[in-house]
């Protein structure tokens, strides 16, 4: 039976690569599209989401607005990596499609209390819409059946400050809330996204995309490889927030280690920094599973197999 998940996105460069892997794999029942604030403002992500649905041709998921603003620390927005408009040099056609009725957290809640145990979220911006959820309805985290979280970063340096992923940067008291709420959860840092660089060499074997599909993977990555060559002397991009997707298809595509991890809330120069207790200093009981290694051919396999069926 396929999985049961609510994506909870910034889209985002990235972010649309996992949106359009997850609507090429039977593997997965997209119940919704929550949307927060992150790579670029809240409206900016909303028209995104509502633009790839079309593109993936997913119009029937519902997509929700989210948190415009994290919970505690101002807003902060990445366009230099994803663009002003936050999809690279693509350019989407105007969306004829319409948010759905209710905020992102509210569908949250309604969607896991008809589905206990059933759903899995698949977050891959900051965590703001999942804690917003938790903080109204603190039962509905008993109800979840596991997270998938893009985010944190254990051995690997920051890419928002020396010490901080972006996604945690953006709202680290969020990532706190939903890494205790006592629920498995699978971290997927950037020890294992930026292993999975993706290279012109790559790109150039997805032949077989729909043509505007393969236009604007074309377009967004362009945007995405400059930066990462300009910023981080990195050749290709990486391509987080498909590799978080991915494991929903394919969890063997790493190798997971039980840690407990804090977020750091106080320092001001280590702010947002993920803190894994390696040794159990502790004493601690894990509170995620952190992916700490990756078949990056087998993803890279799948993830070019599953665009190639965008057809
Ligand atoms: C994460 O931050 C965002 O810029 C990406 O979309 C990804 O989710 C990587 O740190
Ligand atoms: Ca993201």
């Amino acid at each position: 039976m396929a999985e049961k998940i609510i994506f909870d996105t910034d889209p985002g460069i990235d972010d649309a690569l996992a949106l359009l892997l997850l609507a090429a794999s039977p593997e997965v029942e997209l119940l919704a599209i929550t949307v927060t604030h992150g790579n670029t403002s809240q409206d900016k992500c909303l028209r995104n989401a509502l633009q790839l649905v079309e593109l993936a041709g997913i119009t029937h998921v519902p997509v929700a607005r989210g948190a415009s603003e994290p919970l505690v620390k101002e807003l902060s927005v990445a366009e230099e990596t994803h663009g002003d408009g936050g999809l690279g040099y693509a350019q989407l056609p105007p969306s004829s499609q319409k948010p759905d009725g209710l905020l992102a957290h509210d569908l949250i809640i309604d969607l896991v209390e008809k589905n206990p145990g059933e759903i899995t979220l698949l977050c891959v911006g900051p965590m703001t819409n999942i804690a917003l959820a938790f903080l109204k309805k603190p039962s509905i985290a008993g109800k979840v059946k596991k997270i998938i979280s893009m985010g944190g970063a254990i051995h690997y340096p920051g890419n928002a400050t020396p010490q901080s992923e972006y996604n945690v940067f953006c709202d680290p008291e969020a990532f706190d809330i939903v890494l205790n709420a006592g629920i498995e959860c699978i971290l997927v840092p950037l020890d294992v996204t930026y292993k999975c660089i993706f290279t012109t060499e790559h790109l150039a074997r997805i032949t077989k995309a729909r043509s505007d599909v393969k236009k604007f993977i074309d377009d967004s990555t362009r945007f995405y490889m400059e930066f990462h060559a300009s910023h981080q002397s990195i050749q290709g991009c990486a391509i987080n927030d498909p590799l978080a997707a991915a494991l929903l298809i394919d969890p063997t595509l790493v190798h997971n280690r039980d840690y407990f991890v804090s977020v750091e809330l106080l320092s001001p120069t280590s702010k947002a920094k993920t803190i894994a207790d390696h040794y159990g200093a502790l004493k601690k009981a894990p509170n995620a599973k952190v992916s700490m290694d990756v078949d990056v051919e087998r993803f890279m396999n799948l993830f070019i197999e599953r665009m190639n069926a965008l057809i």
